[in-house]
């Protein structure tokens, strides 16, 4: 009897206490499954490269192909056939990184350098295909400067060339107020200003309309613009009609085909696209710059 009662005693203060313990480990072991998890860090692609995508993804959707080039490149390439005769002054304009000189070689033959712009791969795409051609060009090209807040020797550009039958400066202008809209927003515009590019003529200098005060801040010393400087427009770059003598060194006919080309740096448009102060930032691999930039694909 005596035992049958602690038994049933004990089972039951067991049962009150597993109970309890039940509770409590309810409690204090509850994992909040909507905390964040962090201990492994997302990776993230850097900013060049993905702006550099989303470009050339405005103009892979109207039909363009993407064309890619040597980055140790024909001096041909870089300069000749471009309209850049050899004593030209716009070869110096362009401080080059030299491979090898074609000193000591036949005249004829070219010298070979690290490509100073994107527009080689523009002849490329040329000699590669017949007309009509569609391409857009990204990719890395040097020049001679130091590292610094505005610039770096390896940069990054984006090419685009057009080549058909009847197209004209309006295409043209069509083609720059569509990237500026896909990229920047609606109501976006462009201007262009004359200039001289030996490869385009006439050549121009695009400006983008400031993105951020939309020309507001012009003449207004209430609303200053940091990202234009008040100015109301933003320097993209260069463009034109693809000279003549392109085409011809390229084997196309003048006479037949007309084409518009452009070109723009891509770290000075992720720059004043997120506010980056310090091109420095973009070269030193620190993942605290890339992260907040995500995974954007
Ligand atoms: N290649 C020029 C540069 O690096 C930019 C440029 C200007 C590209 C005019 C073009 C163009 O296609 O038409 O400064």
């Amino acid at each position: 009897m005596a035992r049958g009662a602690v038994n049933k005693a004990l089972a039951a203060r067991l049962a009150a206490l597993e109970e309890e313990r039940d509770a409590r480990v309810l409690v204090e072991e509850a994992v909040d499954v909507t905390l964040p998890y962090d201990r492994v860090p997302a990776g993230a692609r850097h900013p060049l490269t993905t702006l550099m995508e989303r470009v050339a993804d405005v103009f892979v959707a109207m039909g363009y192909e993407v064309a890619e080039g040597p980055e140790v490149e024909a001096e041909w390439f870089n300069f000749d056939a471009l309209n850049f005769v050899p004593d030209h002054p716009a070869r110096q304009m362009q401080d080059t990184f030299f491979v090898q000189g074609a000193d000591g070689a036949r005249n004829d033959e070219s010298g070979v350098v690290l490509r100073t712009h994107t527009s080689p791969v523009q002849a490329r795409a040329l000699l590669d295909r017949e007309p009509p051609v569609y391409v857009v060009c990204p990719g890395r090209v040097y020049r001679t400067d130091e590292l610094d807040a505005t610039h770096t020797p390896v940069f990054h550009q984006i090419e685009l060339l057009a080549v058909d039958e009847g197209l004209t400066m309006a295409d043209l202008k069509g083609t720059l107020d569509h990237m500026v809209q896909a990229l920047f927003g609606e109501g976006m515009k462009t201007r262009l200003r004359p200039n001289y590019f030996p490869f385009t003529e006439p050549s121009a200098e695009m400006d983008m309309v400031c993105y951020v005060c939309r020309g507001e801040s012009v003449g207004n010393p209430d609303r200053p613009c940091r990202t234009c400087g008040s100015e109301g427009w933003i320097e993209l770059g260069g463009c034109g009609m693809v000279n003549p003598k392109v085409l011809t060194a390229c084997g196309v006919d003048p006479a037949k085909y007309s084409g518009f080309a452009f070109g723009f740096g891509i770290e000075r448009m992720l720059m004043f696209r997120h506010n980056v102060e310090d091109m420095r930032d973009m070269v030193e691999g620190d993942v605290r710059f890339t992260r907040p930039f995500g995974m954007e694909i």
